[in-house]
């Protein structure tokens, strides 16, 4: 039998171990996954005991996550250190080794630390020699949480920090969205059914709309990283160009993660921001209402004074590429909108020539009373599918009105898919690096966010426009869909 593996969890005392990563733990050993098991040591500086630092996870873990926790913590150790310490580190190597499984375990280093701490803590494991993977000897990776980089360029300063101490195939760079059941479906779909092929196409797509509305604000916890980071970096950046990447990608030849990787690179290299008023809209949230509950505004969230940072971004992009040249890609995300809801709108086209009566009351005209055909996938919190189409009203005349086909991932498969997390740890465990972002990758996405920001920091640089909490974001946002477009999806 093969050593359990361990898996060290960096920054251990933050909010992503207790709520994410050892809910998602627990759910593997319930599992009996991986087959050889595994040990959680927990390192972060203030000293504690192995049970403390149980008691504190168990604290924080709800009542339905009891029982889990509690088959899980025999196997959760606490190792008091700073990172920037070598010594530190060291006395960490010699704890694993002491640790079931010893220097033969498989070592799965999670970097759940401030993006600072990403350099010093691959540094001090590399002199410590903890990352030092020989050939048939255990395996060594690290998995990277966000933020990777702030711009292009410090995306790249890390890449190049990383590669300089692990191989590219120990490093995993984790965006969560990709664990998500609904994301990986958008491939799977695509890919395994040969209908909508055809169609999928500058020929047959009119437009393209993604949207990740929360009705969350800005947690005073976290006011100065999101301060620092905005809309556009948080969520667009990584979470939604890795959504448009699935819907937009072509083929691979096989599911080799390099396969895979290399196709969404390529998509996201011919991702395209036209720097020209109405391309983009970027707005914060003021004092509103969410639910009838009054809620503040965003600068009364904690944030320094004079922030001028958004919480809400639209953009208009284009992929230059044969498959998409000249059809709107219209992403959205925002905080404090009245509904949560992830979802993908692929808008067909409609009929060149109106066929049937007008809608009650329309002026003739240009035909956008005619609906399109749109494909509809809902990430979250609805898994679902939808298609919708017009059909004809029983009646004398030619009057359509709409209905779909839909799926629902609940009435097929009944309850809940798997966390993100519970499938990205494991992956992560196993070595399948396909649902992890590759170097080209992340600088790939940061090329595109970082062509937004210059045109923010431009003459002609949209205006910081407000919106009260539990609206749907400035009117302004409209105006990125043209003519007969369209208009933003409410969930
Ligand atoms: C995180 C962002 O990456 O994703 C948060 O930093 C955001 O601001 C969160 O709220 C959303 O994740 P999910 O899975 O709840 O949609």
């Amino acid at each position: 039998m093969t050593a359990p593996v361990q898996i060290v969890i960096f920054g251990a005392s933050g909010d992503l171990t207790a709520q994410k990563l050892v809910p998602a733990l627990a759910s593997l050993a319930r599992k009996g996954e991986p087959e050889q098991g595994f040990v959680l040591v927990g390192m972060a500086r203030r000293a504690q005991t192995d049970a403390q630092f149980r008691e504190g996870l168990a604290a924080l873990q709800p009542a339905a996550g009891q029982e889990p926790f509690a088959a899980l913590a025999p196997r959760i150790h606490y190792f008091a250190g700073d990172v920037q310490d070598l010594e530190d580190i060291r006395a960490l190597g010699e704890r694993l080794d002491a640790l079931p499984g010893g220097a033969e375990a498989g070592r799965l280093f999670y970097f759940s630390l401030m993006p600072s701490l990403f350099g010093p803590a691959v540094s001090n494991l590399a002199k410590a020699g903890l990352l030092d993977q020989g050939a048939g000897g255990p395996w060594r990776r690290v998995i990277v949480e966000k933020p990777f980089g702030r711009d292009l360029d410090t995306a790249r300063a890390l890449n190049q920090t990383l590669l300089a101490s692990l191989r590219e195939e120990q490093i995993y760079r984790i965006d969560h969205y990709l664990g998500k059941e609904t994301v990986q479906n958008l491939f799977a779909f695509r890919f395994n059914n040969t209908i909508f092929e055809p169609v999928w196409n500058r020929r047959h797509v009119e437009l393209v709309q993604i949207t990740v509305a929360e009705t969350v604000g800005v947690d005073p916890g976290r006011a100065a990283y999101y301060d620092g980071s905005g809309a556009l970096n948080d969520m667009m950046q990584n979470h939604m160009l890795q959504i448009l990447a699935m819907v937009a990608m072509e083929p691979p030849s096989s599911l080799d993660p390099e396969e895979v990787r290399g196709q969404k690179v390529s998509v996201l290299k011919s991702l395209r921001f036209r720097d020209d008023p109405g391309h983009s809209v970027r707005a914060r949230y003021a004092a509103g209402a969410m639910a009838g509950r009054a809620v503040p505004g965003y600068l009364e969230e904690g944030v320094p004074a004079g922030s001028s940072t958004e919480t809400f971004v639209a953009v208009r992009a284009e992929i230059e590429n044969w498959r998409w040249s000249g059809v709107p890609f219209l992403l959205r995300h925002g905080k404090r909108l009245p509904r949560r809801f992830t979802e993908v709108k692929v808008q067909f086209r409609t009929p060149p020539i109106l066929l049937a009566d007008l809608p009650e009351g329309e002026p003739a005209g240009p035909v956008c009373q005619v609906r399109p055909n749109i494909l509809t996938l809902s990430i979250q919190p609805r898994e679902a599918m939808s298609l919708s189409f017009s059909v004809k009203e029983p009646g004398p005349g030619m009057t359509m009105v709409p209905a779909e086909l839909a799926f629902d991932y609940r009435d097929r498969f009944g309850e809940s898919t798997t966390p993100a997390y519970e499938r990205l740890l494991l992956d992560a465990i196993l070595g399948d690096p396909t649902l992890f972002l590759r170097a080209d990758e992340v600088e790939a996405s940061w090329r595109f966010a970082d062509t937004v920001h210059r045109a923010w920091a431009g003459p002609a640089a949209p205006e910081l426009l407000e919106y009260p909490a539990g609206s749907w974001g400035p009117e302004a946002a409209g105006g990125l869909f043209h003519g007969c477009e369209g208009a933003w999806s409410r969930g």
